[in-house]
């Protein structure tokens, strides 16, 4: 499978990125692993003709924004972010309206069409920055209230929060991390910053899937509480073979990041299938939100090669 793979990735001048989360054979297969900025930088900037996505449909709709003349193929069409789907166009423009004008900070887990409506985007690596980054004192941000929440209490602008959020890491309770320190006394514990903000209280840092796999290739500690989805303890223990990773909750699984199998990688190169075409009318103002928050993040350096903003830092 995995030979027969490389073959039709070459045959169809393909690259693979996969997200942070996914499952082990996919990551070990991909060209790329990453987080949400790492990936959308890395889309646009291939020459690849196709860009073979495994990750969830809002990634797979961000690259054919920013790649809009090569096919983008998501190996599952299923895959999708419950998060993302907690705020509709039609829901942004109304709540908007009721608003005086202000910026629409939007993360990347969202639809195109929601990033079509938005000032810039952001990732969880690169929110504070970007906010800090605007000149009005007001904004709102979509569609993550714990992001927003984190981010807020972080800075002095006036943010104004969507209620939506991410099932997996909201649902991380403190009991759950008051447990798994009672077990690993020594253990640094790293959160996402998807989670609330009385975890983010209980976190040493706050970082992005990618940034905690740097933190803890830096840290002098030997080991370490995950506050995210599960699947980061794969390449967390790839990346530091010598090093301890305990989940702050084994709950803490995205069955959407889970659908993509090596048989749906194969099907999918093999007959084109899972084209994902963000149609041009929001490609083109959707790109302008991405665009801009990818070049902030380059030149503020917090893009491939650094260890992207913290929320909360040691
Ligand atoms: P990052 O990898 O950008 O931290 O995103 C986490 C996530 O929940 C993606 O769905
Ligand atoms: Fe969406 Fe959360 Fe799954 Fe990421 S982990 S894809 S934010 S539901």
């Amino acid at each position: 499978m995995r030979n027969k793979i490389k073959s039709l990735l070459k045959k169809r001048k393909a690259i693979m990125l996969a997200h942070n989360y996914q499952p082990p054979e996919i990551q070990d297969l991909a060209d790329l692993c990453g987080d949400s900025l790492e990936l959308s930088i890395k889309a646009s900037q291939t020459d690849a003709e196709v860009i073979l996505f495994c990750g969830v449909s809002f990634m797979a709709e961000t690259a054919s924004v920013l790649s809009p003349h090569k096919t983008v193929l998501l190996p599952r069409k299923d895959a999708g972010c419950p998060m993302a789907d907690m705020v509709t166009s039609e829901e942004l423009k109304a709540k908007l309206a009721e608003l005086p004008p202000m910026p629409v900070v939007t993360y990347v887990n969202s639809s195109a069409a929601v990033k079509a409506l938005s000032t810039i985007c952001c990732t969880s690596a690169n929110a504070l920055d970007i906010v800090n980054s605007l000149d009005e004192k007001e904004l709102i941000m979509v569609p993550d209230r714990n992001l927003a929440l984190n981010t807020a209490s972080r800075t002095d602008k006036k943010i104004h929060i969507w209620d939506g959020y991410c099932p997996i890491h909201n649902d991380l309770t403190p009991e759950d991390v008051i447990i798994a320190k009672r077990e690993h006394p020594d253990a640094v514990f790293m959160a996402h910053p998807e989670c609330p903000p009385y975890i983010i209280d209980m976190a040493d840092v706050a970082l992005s899937t990618s940034g905690m796999i740097r933190y803890a290739m830096e840290s002098k500690s030997r080991s370490f509480i995950v506050g995210t989805e599960i699947g980061l303890l794969y390449p967390l223990q790839k990346a530091n073979p010598d090093k301890f990773f305990y989940p702050a909750s084994l709950n803490m699984e995205c069955s959407d990041m889970k659908k993509i199998t090596l048989e749906d990688v194969v099907r999918s190169l093999e007959f084109m299938e899972g084209e994902v075409k963000v149609p041009e009318d929001i490609q083109r103002p959707a790109l302008k939100a991405v665009q801009r928050m990818i070049d902030l993040s380059q030149q503020l350096g917090s893009g491939l090669k650094v260890q992207g903003s913290r929320l909360k830092g040691d």
